[in-house]
């Protein structure tokens, strides 16, 4: 019998448990061994029905993710899971299943395989493939309908969000929910079903009457534009509605492998590992100490600073935050207030909860209880001579092991570092705004920081709820250096004659969930001019300089915080083109001897996506990412690359090294030194 899966009798029940740490997925052995289990639980005399369960912290977290990379590369599939569920199903002894931690994907579907399911109160069960790409590939979109109804498994399977124990017995996936013990309650259980008769799930037939899925589709429409994998989710739980279940499982089966074998599978299965493959730092020691985070501060209650100090407050650290003025302070602080009114009003969040929190915050005009914080976070404006200053400042008042990161998106952090008496302590904590919605927190590791500081700033980032990823320092780090050269790209095209809201249009249908210039008006063009007159002396003669944007910053046009920028916003901030920008753009081209001509969707894309990828891999190259996969994480996180494309790296690599290059080529540019050995060699990024 496999060692994956264990064989007990208790009470005249046959136990089996999977032990496939760390999440019990279904990798080869697994659905093996619950076979073995359940045929010789069969002819147990000793076993009057059958308990299946996980060992260690979850019960089964689908199949083995690892193992599609091989279906698609021709390896045959090692077993088909239908008929092992069928086989399941079929037992003449109940088969109860208990569940605990997560059935997700194919676990819910081995759960969905029994006659009955139950589960403790902290479980969740879901069909997150959508999420890889993919669809339930062993019945889920058969049986999860013949359960719970077509509307609430089109939902979960479109989604692929998972929900509790509770709502899950409400839908009628469970059967019980078990305090306790969980095999003590599912041994309990299974022993009174045997006074009842076993019932397969595929032959219930009571909730799949004609449904209404026009308004589903049109949601996931929306939210998950340009996805494929939820819309054949629903086609195939609707087929469950109109189809006998053999030939819905035949019309799941087709549409599974439609999608496995799409780009977008191997995109999205690529940021499920990237995620948390950036959490890994080569080369950093595992001894490296992380330092406790009990108190945070925050210098600066600006936009950024509110945004940062609602991340520490919800992840329930002390902060105190600190102003000049009294009006500013205020200002912050009805800020962090805005932002949990809006979670109250969303549901998210309880006014107790919100209360809980705000105690909290500590505002402050004098930096007190700064002696305290185990980490101070900086948030002033971006400049290099005020941050200096204040970094030396923060020196005098921190206490010794205190962190002190920066939150500059581009600036020079040894510069920063090397004003405080501790530079190993200083480190760069690049959050995206609005920085309590937005996932990704840039880590940014000077010359001196010290191991513990990286490993103690990765272990917060996920205290945080954000993905920590670790870059190097230079203008810009990873994720801004690389944004410079796209936005340079979109402001170009807007010189040579395109309208700003084309240009945005063609990336948004791409699947940027905005367009650069639409970006540029929602974080301030204020914000990119200053940073460019702060980088002016590093221009390189004759070398173009995208001239409008910094333009329309001189007349005032900030974006949406002044009404009007690429574009003109009313009160509740809906953007219109203006055709003053057509004129004042037309001016600039014409200043600069740029002639104006019609441009092509085509010439859009190649131009903003070819710039990422190359400046991404220089980056590479220069060691400033770490891996592709850091840089592909960062740009689904922060700015809004759709993860279904994979990342600016992946997408590259989906394209075809080659090929790229000679794209690169064909705009009048030369593709980094890595592109081409890459290229030369038939090679990936990260192999
Ligand atoms: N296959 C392979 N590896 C998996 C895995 C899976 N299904 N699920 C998790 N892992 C790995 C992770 O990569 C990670 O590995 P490392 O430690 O080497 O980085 C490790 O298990 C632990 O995972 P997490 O760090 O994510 O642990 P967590 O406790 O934060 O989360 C989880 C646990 C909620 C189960 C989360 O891992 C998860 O969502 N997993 C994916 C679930 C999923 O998508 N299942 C569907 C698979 S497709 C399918 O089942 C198709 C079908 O119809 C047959």
């Amino acid at each position: 019998m496999s060692d994956l899966v264990r064989y007990e009798v208790r009470d005249g029940v046959a136990v089996l448990t999977i032990d496939n740490p760390p999440v019990n997925a279904l990798s080869p052995g697994v659905p093996e061994g619950i076979r073995e289990g359940v045929e010789r639980a069969l002819t147990d005399a000793a076993a009057r029905a059958i308990v299946i369960m996980g060992g260690g912290r979850t019960f089964i977290a689908g199949a083995d993710i690892r193992e599609f990379a091989k279906i698609v590369a021709g390896e045959k599939p090692r077993l088909n899971l239908y008929s092992l569920l069928e086989f399941i199903e079929d037992s003449p002894k109940p088969v109860v299943m208990a569940i605990h931690g997560t059935a997700l994907g194919g676990g819910l579907e081995v759960a969905m395989s029994g006659h009955y399911r139950v589960a403790v109160a902290g479980a969740q069960v879901g069909q997150p493939e959508v999420k890889l790409g993919i669809i339930p590939g062993a019945a889920g979109t058969q049986r999860l309908p013949r359960l719970c109804g077509v509307v609430t498994a089109a939902e979960m399977c479109a989604f692929g969000e998972p929900i509790d124990a509770a709502e899950a017995h409400t839908a009628g996936i469970v059967d019980a929910i078990i305090d306790g013990d969980l095999r003590t309650g599912a041994v309990a259980f299974a022993q009174d079903a045997l006074t009842r008769p076993v019932r397969k799930v595929r032959d219930r037939e009571e909730k799949l009457g004609h449904q209404h899925l026009a308004d589903l589709r049109f949601r996931v429409g929306k939210r998950l534009r340009g996805q494929t994998a939820p819309v054949a989710a629903i086609d195939a739980v609707e087929a469950a509605a109109n189809l006998p279940f053999a030939a819905g499982c035949e019309f799941e089966s087709k549409l599974f492998n439609q999608c496995l074998f799409s780009s977008q599978s191997k995109a999205l299965i690529h940021i499920f590992f990237g995620e948390r493959a950036v959490a890994k730092i080569p080369g950093l020691g595992k001894d490296a100490e992380i330092l406790k985070i009990s108190r945070a501060a925050i210098v600066g209650a600006g936009t950024m600073g509110a945004g940062i100090a609602t991340c520490y407050l919800n992840a329930g650290i002390p902060v105190a935050l600190q102003e000049v003025t009294p009006a500013a302070l205020d200002a912050g602080v009805a800020r962090i207030r805005r932002n949990y009114e809006s979670s109250i009003q969303k549901g998210r969040m309880s006014s107790g909860e919100v209360e809980e929190r705000l105690n909290l915050l500590r505002p402050t005009l004098s930096y007190e209880g700064f002696e305290k914080a185990d980490i101070i976070v900086e948030a002033v404006f971006e400049n290099l001579e005020l941050k200096k200053k204040t970094f030396a400042h923060l020196d005098t008042l921190a206490k010794p092991e205190a962190i002190l990161a920066t939150n500059t998106s581009t600036l020079d952090i040894d510069s920063i570092a090397a004003a405080t008496g501790r530079p190993e302590q200083v480190i760069g904590h690049h959050f995206f705004s609005p920085a309590n919605v937005m996932r990704l927190l840039e880590i940014v590791r000077g010359k001196k920081t010290s191991d513990s500081v990286i490993a103690t700033s990765m272990d917060l980032a996920k205290k945080l709820k954000k993905v920590g990823v670790l870059v190097g320092n230079c203008r810009g780090f990873v994720g801004n250096r690389m944004f410079h050269e796209y936005m340079t790209q979109a402001v170009f095209l807007v010189e040579e004659g395109a309208e700003p809201k084309f240009v945005d249009d063609v990336l948004y249908e791409w699947g940027m969930a905005m367009g650069p210039l639409a970006v540029g008006d929602l974080a301030g063009l204020d914000v990119g001019w200053r940073i460019r007159q702060e980088f002016r002396n590093l221009e390189v003669p004759g070398v173009r300089y995208p001239q409008a944007g910094d333009q329309l910053a001189e007349m005032g046009r900030y974006g949406q915080k002044t009404g009007k920028g690429w574009y003109l916003y009313d009160a509740e901030r809906r953007a219109t083109p203006d055709a003053e920008v057509t004129q004042i753009v037309v001016e600039v081209a014409a200043e600069h001897g740029i002639a104006r001509r019609a441009i092509s969707k085509e010439e859009v894309l190649e131009r903003t996506l070819l710039a990422l990828v190359n400046e991404g891999a220089r980056i590479l190259e220069e060691g400033i990412a770490l891996r592709a996969v850091d840089i592909d994480i960062i740009y689904v996180n922060g700015y809004g690359f759709p993860a279904w494309r994979g990342g600016p790296m992946k997408w590259a690599e989906l394209e075809g090294l080659k090929a790229v290059c000679e794209r690169i080529r064909k705009l009048g540019w030369e593709p980094a030194p890595l592109l081409l050995t890459l290229a030369a060699r038939d090679g990936k990024f990260d192999a």
